[in-house]
């Protein structure tokens, strides 16, 4: 039998649509899952596919029918899921051939499999993929780890069902070890952000301005033809749309107001606070989610708190959707300077020359945070080549001056309405450290001299000096 050009374990939904889209892309795939009934099933339901399936019941079988060197996508579940497929692997595979971990992957796992398999002539790939469901079946994009010695082996697969922006692949080789899946971390921690915002403005509209689900998402709607238009606020038109067929009313009014979360944000936040990069939003965002989740404590304490009276946000209604308009815009340009702020400096760390302006490149189609506003992420760090921050290229300071004021009448009413908007608020109050010469840190400076003999450094002197406390 005519061997397949790649292989697959893991048939859920993310590894089934992933393997048709390879099938579709006109590549002969070998594909294996632990259950041998849920294989056979995926072949039968293939459809025109199954010519280009080869179902394999043993790990064996996956490793004899594909054309070495072999290359094998694992999508499992991350974590304890992936060893074990990994050393499975390693008993069937030999020099040459390829692992290819497709999951959302700790990077530092990722890390740790390199060196388990240096050594073992086996290659291993981190690869980020994104996009759900659908951006696997038709086009997700791809962020991949690895040497570029076992990227240009897999390319023409990757690039081929990878999603395409005006024709170009949104898949790329990103660097070495972790690299692909480093950078889809931060992708997912954007991508928190940039939910907790659209959420926070959909609070206002709700219950400031009073406005039913499907009134807002018009809003949205009109949103998506302008300078947020995205994959996210596109959906949240449609979701806020939808009725639910049990009861009528809309969808989102019967959906329990608790947000679950599978990791990935958190880690970007771990990974920013280490590498000492404020990442302030997407903190925001994923502690939003944890306070989401605490239902119980929170109707206990709006019990014991009372609710704010009705908020207050002015007559003028339209001048109102405007400043959310944009101040949804700034809060999205502080969330993503943050997450790629964080790329910068992870980088410089692990030494990966991850090129930003292509990462920039390949989320805009795809990717859960798909957006035209990446092409301008791209060109500014193309343009602007040593820029340290996003807020510092020249496109970006125009557009901040234009939406921070907005951003800020926004969260000042929204707090004085006691509506919570954490992560655009977060992003305001980086956007104001940020863009401040003198802070106040002398002071956090004098204090820790002051209880700690740290010393501090002087305005007008080189040098570590101590204050005159013990004569204060
Ligand atoms: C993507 C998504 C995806 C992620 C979901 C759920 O890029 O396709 O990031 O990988 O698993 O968004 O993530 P949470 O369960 O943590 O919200």
């Amino acid at each position: 039998m005519e061997k397949a050009d790649i292989g697959l374990i893991g048939l859920g939904v993310m590894g089934s649509n992933l393997a048709l889209n390879i099938a579709e892309k006109g590549h002969r795939i070998a594909v294996f899952n632990r259950t041998a009934a849920r294989t056979t099933a995926f072949a039968e339901s293939a459809g025109a596919l199954r010519d280009r399936i080869v179902p394999c019941e043993t790990i064996e079988a996956l490793a004899a029918a594909i054309r070495p060197p072999r290359p094998v996508i694992v999508m499992v579940q991350a974590g304890k899921a992936v060893d074990e497929q990994i050393a499975l692997l390693r008993g069937v595979f030999s020099t040459g051939d390829i692992i290819i971990d497709a999951g959302n992957a700790n990077f530092r796992d990722t890390v740790r499999r390199f060196s388990e398999l240096e050594g073992s002539g086996l290659t291993f790939i981190g690869m980020g993929v994104s996009g759900g469901e659908e951006g696997a079946r038709h086009g997700p994009s791809i962020m991949v780890g690895g040497t570029e010695e076992s990227w240009r082996r897999v390319e023409p697969v990757l690039t081929a069902i990878s999603a395409k922006y005006e024709s170009e692949p949104c898949a790329a080789w990103l660097g070495t070890g972790g690299a692909g899946h480093f950078v889809k971390t931060i992708h997912n921690g954007i991508e928190y952000a940039d939910m907790q915002m659209i959420a926070e403005i959909y609070g206002v509209l709700r219950d400031g301005l009073g406005m039913q689900p499907k009134e807002i998402g018009k809003v949205f709607g009109a949103w998506n033809r302008g300078r947020l238009n995205s994959y996210l606020i596109e959906i949240t038109e449609t979701v806020l749309a939808a009725d639910d067929p049990k009861t009528g009313r809309p969808v989102v009014d019967i959906i329990l107001d608790r947000a679950g979360q599978k990791g990935t944000g958190k880690w970007s936040v771990i990974e920013a606070q280490t590498l000492g990069i404020p990442a302030t939003a997407i903190e925001a965002a994923v502690a939003a989610r944890v306070l989401s989740s605490m239902k119980t404590e929170r109707e206990a304490a709006e019990a014991a708190y009372g609710k704010l009276p009705a908020a207050s946000f002015g007559d003028d209604k339209a001048a109102v959707l405007a400043d959310l308009e944009l101040a949804l815009f700034a809060g999205k340009i502080a969330a993503y300077a943050q997450g790629f702020a964080v790329m910068k400096a992870a980088s410089k760390e692990f030494e990966w020359g991850l090129p930003l302006p292509t990462i920039a490149k390949i989320w805009r189609a795809g990717c859960i945070i798909r957006s035209q506003f990446l092409g301008t992420i791209a060109d500014a760090f193309e343009d602007g080549g040593t820029i340290d921050n996003l807020l510092m290229a020249p496109a970006f300071i125009g557009m901040m001056k234009e939406a921070h004021p907005s951003l800020r009448r926004i969260v000042a009413r929204a707090s004085e309405a006691g509506l919570p908007v954490p992560a655009l608020a977060s992003a305001l109050a980086y956007f104001d450290s940020y863009r401040q010469a003198r802070g106040t840190s002398n002071l956090i400076q004098a204090q820790r001299d002051f209880f700690g003999a740290h010393g501090f450094e002087r305005i007008d002197a080189e040098g570590a000096h101590h204050g005159p406390w013990a004569t204060a």
